[in-house]
């Protein structure tokens, strides 16, 4: 039988043997426990001698390659120890997801049998698995039978998908008087696809927001108004179900009414807190959601997932489709959709991996009941974070957290030194090594922010950020 090319002695084949296949497969698994076994001891975050490790890796590509593969598995393992351990229990910064085993374990698997899932018929159970993924998340929304949706690479392609879908559902062609509501606590990846979408910056509206960080309603009702008498086309309307800075919740409710009265379209992004919709206390927040007619999702926050796994649920499919099905004489030979999707006409990619495996596998193997649990605790970090922050001296924890993000900075006036000792705050707090956080500008001051998402964060992280806090503020004054 034809083996392929003669095998180098230095190299492994691009079809390694049966036993090169094992080995290899069980080093890599054999790390990877190692890893995920060490994460509570290691460094929140670690930039010693990073630059250092990464120009080691500044070579060109050898000509020949080796067989040790468990040195360049120990190279992959250095590089995995710089930078911010986002996996890890301690990381509370930007929006943190952790990483579940078992959707490594569907990567594993997905990737390896390497089936392309974009058009149905090409692999018809894994393509039904997507659809069943995305009418889960559907049913958990409280959307239609003929609702439908699309995996994507994250929330700013969902998204930019929604705006896309917006845009071709309600302007015409030529569609530059188009504009768009957000608030100035919506994430900028809406303004981005709006940009990428076509239209002019400053067609996307920032709306006031509340005391609270929430859209004002009477000011977005006054806002469009004066938009459409001064000649613009006001068609899209973005509510936050969770936002970055401090998971503020939007009116949904509301500004679903607005929507309706208006005319918009009605585009929810719960990127970062919408899978709180399992919970009692996320429902009750969200209220009105089922009425938008699209939501951003994404899987690799709020369901722990590796990063690479966004969602788009849009509440009538054919708008989707609509906005993105464009056909090819070369896909002439497949068959057109069916009772299962081709999520190629609902999305701008055609090829691309195999992501419904990565959300079905953990929901397979640990129900949905252990995701709402997880989320419900992280609710109660954030309560318990909020509560302990009130008395440490010389902090103000101004907002309340609605979800899991809870954002302060030292007491001062305005223009006094307030950022520079809340920056300083920051830096003493992540020195600690034991738990990383982020900041942000509220109100145009520095604030620091507190997410907690990570199904690897648990009571003990959380007391230890306290303590850590506690001491740093009183250090920074
Ligand atoms: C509210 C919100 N929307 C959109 C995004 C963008 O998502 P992604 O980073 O997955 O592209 C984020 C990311 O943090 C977010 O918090």
């Amino acid at each position: 039988m034809r083996r392929g090319p003669a095998r180098s002695q230095q190299s492994f084949a691009l079809e390694p043997t049966l036993e090169e296949k094992r080995a290899m497969g069980g080093a890599a698994l054999s790390y990877l426990i190692g890893f995920l076994e060490n994460l509570p001891e290691a460094p929140a975050s670690d930039h010693d001698g990073a630059l250092d490790l990464a120009r080691l890796f500044r070579q060109p590509a050898p000509a020949e390659g080796t067989r040790d593969f468990d040195e360049v598995l120990r190279l992959i393992g250095e590089a995995a120890s710089k930078g911010f351990e986002t996996a890890g229990p301690g990381y509370l910064a930007y929006i943190p997801g952790g990483g579940l085993f078992s959707a490594a374990v569907a990567d594993f698997l997905a990737t390896g049998v390497n089936r392309f899932v974009n058009v149905w018929h090409a692999a018809p159970v894994f393509a039904q698995i997507e659809a069943t993924v995305i009418r889960w998340l559907c049913d958990l929304f409280g959307y239609p039978e003929a609702a439908g949706g699309i995996l994507t690479s994250g929330g700013s392609m969902a998204n930019f998908s929604a705006i896309v879908t917006a845009r071709r559902a309600l302007l015409p062609e030529n569609f530059l008087r188009g504009t768009l509501y957000v608030s100035g606590q919506t994430h900028a990846s809406v303004a981005k696809s709006a940009v990428l979408a076509g239209f002019p910056p400053g067609n996307v509206r920032a709306v006031p927001t509340t005391p609270e960080l929430r859209i004002d309603v009477a000011a977005l009702r006054d806002m469009v108004k004066r938009d459409r008498d001064e000649g613009r086309t006001p068609f899209c309307l973005v509510g936050n179900a969770g936002t970055t800075n401090t998971g503020a919740v939007d009116p949904l409710d509301e500004l679903g009414s607005v929507a309706r009265d208006e005319g918009l379209w009605f585009h929810v992004d719960g990127a970062y807190g919408a899978f709180f919709q399992l919970t009692e206390r996320g429902r009750s927040l969200f209220r009105g959601i089922d009425a938008a007619d699209s939501i951003t999702l994404d899987p690799h926050k709020g369901m722990f997932l590796p990063y690479g796994t966004g969602c788009l649920l849009v509440r009538d499919r054919s708008r989707l489709r609509e906005a993105h099905q464009v056909g090819a004489d070369y896909l002439q030979d497949l068959a057109p959709e069916d009772e299962i999707p081709n999520f190629s006409d609902y999305s701008p990619e055609l090829s691309r991996d195999f992501r419904g495996l990565r959300v079905w596998l953990p929901v397979k193997l640990h129900g949905l009941g252990a995701f709402r649990a997880a989320l419900n605790e992280k609710l109660d970090l954030a309560t318990f974070l909020y509560e302990g922050l009130q008395d440490v001296p010389d902090l103000e924890v101004p907002w309340e957290p609605e979800l899991s993000v809870v954002a302060f900075r030292i007491r001062s006036q305005r223009g006094s030194k307030g950022d520079e000792r809340t920056r300083r705050l920051l830096e003493l707090i992540n020195e600690s090594k034991r738990v990383f956080l982020s900041s942000t500008l509220i109100d145009g001051r520095f604030t620091i922010r507190a997410c907690i998402v990570s199904h690897r964060t648990h009571r003990d992280r959380v007391e230890e950020a306290l303590q850590i806090i506690r001491e740093a503020a009183a250090r920074s004054v």
